[in-house]
């Protein structure tokens, strides 16, 4: 007897939405991928994809159930009832998030009429508060519901932090969508989450609130570790102490590069403009993001301090983080960025994916030397 599987389409099958549809399918979904870039959804459908998250190849190769489209038609049928989007929401200059592209797969969703049966969208993708009850409304009259479901999860690490997420965030349309939705996740996670359940407005400030919270952790370590080094004491003897109560917790609380990638730094952007629109200030936001160009500062300083001007300093990954490629506010680069440019000899160690790419931007800035990790 064959086996019947729940279809669930997945409309985005970016960095993102590609770990979520094997993830999906592992858990014993048949899951269909949209997405617009052919020569991508050819690679998936070939299993010739090259990726640079772990787990992405290899569950691709034995995934027996995950198709991937450019055809919206082949994703959303009769037998579709949730519907993942997880398409880019990039930054506008004003900190908030361009929805273009999740109104551009609305549009095709209105376009099949109104539905028999109801649909549940469930958005994956980090909007600005308030945005998921514009699109509810909108798609309510086709027999859509709106959810809204983030992730939290590491670039390096996506496969793996939605298989054993801390907390599963749920903004949900209704108590059965949300139901659905938990339902879907307890076949996926391998750990037992705390389903963190809402309506969409909560669960959007929600989302942004947690990574600036995270954010705030760093800066402040970081700055208690520039003051202690400033005062001559010992960052790291201070912060494993203040580390050590249970109140605060070791996470984040050590010294280092700032905060940078694709998530944290926006999100605290995006957090300050939401409260600004909601005519209030929130100035941990921003004091959390001034802070971290402060201590890029001071890092700059003691650098051009403590290495004699003919020493190469290296680094040992530029990426904002080790293990992944990413460049996007790598604190790392910048302080490599700024001592090259201050005439200093800086050798940049990393993956060759990395190493190339900063190549390109930056030519013979920087001494290089491919890492194989
Ligand atoms: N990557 C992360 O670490 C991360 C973490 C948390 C949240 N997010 C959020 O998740 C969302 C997706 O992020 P990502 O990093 O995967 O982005 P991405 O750019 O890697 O992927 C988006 C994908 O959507 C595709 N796409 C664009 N328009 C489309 C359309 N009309 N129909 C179908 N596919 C379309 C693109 O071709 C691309 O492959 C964003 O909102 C982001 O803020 C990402």
């Amino acid at each position: 007897m064959t086996e019947q599987r729940e279809k669930i389409a997945v409309l985005g099958i970016g960095k993102l939405g590609i770990c979520f549809a094997l993830n999906l399918e592992r858990s014993g979904y048949d899951v269909v991928g949209v997405d617009v870039d052919e020569n991508y959804v050819q690679a998936i459908n070939s299993k010739t994809l090259k990726s640079y998250e772990p787990g992405v190849e290899r569950y691709l190769q034995n995934s027996t159930h995950f198709k991937a489209t450019t055809n919206i038609n082949e994703a959303i049928d009769a037998e579709t009832a949730l519907v993942f989007i997880m398409v880019a929401t990039p930054s506008l200059p004003d900190g908030s998030y361009n929805h273009a592209q999740i109104e551009h797969v609305a549009e095709r969703l209105m376009q099949f009429g109104k539905q028999q049966f109801k649909k549940h969208i469930i958005i994956g993708c980090t909007t600005m508060p308030g945005y998921c009850d514009t699109l509810a409304a909108l798609l309510a009259p086709y027999n859509y519901t709106v959810s809204y479901n983030p992730e939290f999860i590491a670039q390096g690490n996506i496969i793996h932090d939605q298989q054993y997420p801390d907390q599963v965030l749920i903004g949900e349309a209704d108590k059965e969508t949300g139901d659905k939705i938990v339902e879907v996740y307890k076949k996926m996670c391998l750990n037992q989450p705390v389903y963190c359940r809402m309506n969409r407005l909560s669960a959007e400030i929600c989302k942004l609130a947690t990574n600036c919270f995270l954010t705030m952790k760093i800066s402040f370590a970081n700055s208690m570790g520039d003051f202690a080094i400033r005062a001559g004491a010992d960052p790291d003897k201070i912060l494993s102490a203040i580390g050590s109560d249970s109140r605060i917790g070791s996470k984040y609380i050590r010294y280092g590069f700032g905060f940078g990638g694709p998530c944290f730094s926006r999100d605290n952007r995006a957090l300050a403009l939401s409260g600004k629109q909601h005519g209030m200030d929130l100035h941990l936001s921003y004091a959390t993001d001034v802070v971290n160009k402060q201590h890029l500062d001071f890092q700059f300083k003691q650098y051009m301090e403590q290495y004699p001007s003919d020493e190469v300093i290296s680094f040992d990954h530029v990426s904002y983080k080790k293990g992944s490629v990413i460049l996007e506010e790598s604190q790392q680069l910048a302080l490599a960025l700024r001592l090259a440019r201050e005439g200093r000899k800086v050798l940049i160690k990393d993956v060759p994916a990395v190493v190339g790419a900063v190549k390109k931007l930056y030519g013979d800035l920087f001494l290089y030397e491919e890492s194989k990790d």
